[in-house]
């Protein structure tokens, strides 16, 4: 007995060792931590229980380093008490790379989450396929892509990219739900710059192709953007602190100390009177909701619509709104794109949707129609009409043509839609409304007040109940808790089939 207790102490130490000192060593002189340390970061104290330690490849071929763990260190925990399932990728072994049997530890804790109902939470940092398995490693990587799909709209995904990730094991975070990004040690991409230069003659640096500005600004793979890996996995654990744990468990509840009836005059004054002038659209988030704690994704890619977390009585709430001050609040590919995955997370996962409507149209512009305005403004569209979570929406300002349906309007089954006194309905402003209708008749700025005093308002609205009230700004926080009491057992189902065809 002491024998065997003995190798299984020598194996463990091996596993807790991983690539050893000079390379871990290595890692921390890079500005990134070791992934029990990540672990260790991210869950509640004590609370990490690690599976499959001393699980190591089977590789016959070359003489690859047999390290217990085999890259990749697995398991559950706590985070503020709830239950996830996490792994960590330690590239002091093998680069962290994926084998036959590291894809199979990753496979193990994403089946057990999906049977139990918790988040999945993957810490990237790998050199992608290992090389040396060949084609056994491309099948591992389908393994967890076919169950990130599996587990997509069921439990929530979050990964992490602390390090490399490129080639296939890219699709892993581009299924889940958030991907985070440590700036200047992460990147992503499909090819590297080396491949870019070979093909395109394009010099360019891993930075400027895959690292976390570009994707939290350019191309939007990627929702946030930390300093350090400390940074991102404090981030981390604020947000599965606000979500729910499954498709089929309680919304996350956390104590409140804001006043669901507090009133806030200055939302009274906060639209200009002048139509054009903007205004900060964050800032009516921040009033309403429960201690002005907003929990933006995304916050630097298309600026034109904001999204994220907040809590209203201590329940999360899903807010998206336009903001007036980037592109007067208009919807462009972008915004659409980013507008409709929310929705379409927060509809998964239970979570009531409020809606800030200031918006003057699509984006004109050949860029955007060749670009596809058409079918990508369409998948905000799809994700509300198929919403079937509380949806609550407040116009503020503008709420103008296609837009105006597009914004959880009454129409799309919005439970309970509001405006402002300011709010004004309609099929577009006034002038480009006048200049259509009464081309070379009569007197244009005379119409045009005829048609303000028509149109640039909420009456024709609220007159045939496409709003159900015009509301004091002042009052929103209060009404909006109101209603998400009334909404809390809402049921609505739409009809069975296999799977919708939202335009991709
Ligand atoms: N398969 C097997 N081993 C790998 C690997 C892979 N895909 N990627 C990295 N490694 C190993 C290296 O052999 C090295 O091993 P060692 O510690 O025994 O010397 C270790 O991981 C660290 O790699 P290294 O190249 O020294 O680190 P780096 O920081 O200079 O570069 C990468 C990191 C990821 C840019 C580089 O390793 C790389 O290009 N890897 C291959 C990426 C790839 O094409 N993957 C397949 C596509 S899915």
């Amino acid at each position: 007995m002491d024998r065997i207790l003995g190798r299984i102490q020598e194996e463990t130490n091996r596993a807790f060792e991983g690539g050893g000192e000079k390379r871990n060593n290595a890692q921390h002189s890079k500005g990134k931590l070791l992934a029990r340390e990540r672990i260790d970061l991210l869950l509640d104290a004590d609370s990490f229980r690690e599976y499959d330690m001393l699980v190591t490849h089977r590789c016959q071929d070359f003489a690859v380093e047999k390290i217990p763990g085999d890259g990749v260190i697995t398991g559950h925990g706590t985070i503020n008490g709830k239950l996830v399932f996490v792994f960590s990728q330690d590239f002091t072994v093998n680069g962290g790379s994926l084998s036959e049997a590291h894809a199979e530890k990753i496979c193990k804790i994403m089946d057990k989450a999906m049977k139990v109902g918790a988040p999945v939470i993957g810490l990237n940092d790998s050199g992608g396929a290992r090389i040396q398995e060949g084609i056994a490693s491309l099948a591992g990587y389908a393994e967890v892509f076919q169950r990130n799909v599996m587990a997509s709209g069921v439990i929530p995904q979050i990964s992490v990219i602390m390090g490399p990730c490129a080639g296939g094991a890219v699709y892993s975070p581009a299924i889940t739900d958030f991907t985070f990004m440590v700036k200047d040690t992460s990147y992503l991409f499909v090819t590297g710059p080396d491949v870019v230069k070979s093909v395109t003659k394009q010099d360019i640096t891993q930075e400027e192709l895959g690292g976390a500005k570009t994707h939290t600004t350019k191309s939007g793979v990627a929702h946030l953007a930390f300093e350090n890996d400390i940074d991102a996995l404090k981030k981390v654990r604020e947000l599965v602190t606000m979500l729910p744990q499954s498709n089929y468990s309680a919304p996350a509840q956390s104590e409140c100390f804001d006043d669901p009836t507090r009133e806030d005059e200055v939302l009274d004054k906060i639209v200009p009177e002048d139509p054009n002038k903007p205004y900060d659209m964050m800032e009516v988030i921040e009033r309403v909701v429960d201690e002005g704690r907003f929990f933006e994704i995304q916050p630097n890619y298309a600026k034109n619509i904001i999204i994220g977390f907040a809590a209203m009585e201590g329940r999360t709430v899903g807010i998206v709104a336009n903001q007036p001050k980037e592109l007067a609040g208009c919807l462009d590919i972008d915004a659409s794109v980013k507008a409709a995955r929310f929705v379409r997370f927060c509809d998964c996962f239970n979570i009531p949707l409020i809606t800030f409507v200031d918006v003057p149209g699509f984006l004109p512009g050949t860029d955007q129609e060749h670009g596809g305005i058409i079918r990508h403004g369409a998948k905000l569209l799809y994700a509300y009409a198929e919403a079937t979570v509380p949806k609550i929406a407040v116009i503020t300002r503008k709420a103008y043509g296609g837009a105006y349906d597009v914004m959880s309007s009454k129409h799309l089954r919005g439970d309970t839609n509001y405006s402002w006194p300011s709010g004004q309905v309609a099929v577009m402003g006034s002038k480009g409304a006048v200049e259509i209708i009464f081309r070379g008749k009569g007197d244009i700025a005379e119409q045009e007040q005829i048609y303000n005093d028509k149109f640039a308002n909420p009456l024709p609205a609220a007159r045939r109940g496409f709003i159900d009230s015009i509301i004091v700004p002042r009052e929103t926080r209060k009404i909006i808790c109101e209603d998400l009491q009334v909404l809390k057992d809402k049921k609505l189902e739409n009809p069975k089939k296999k799977h919708g065809n939202i335009p991709l």
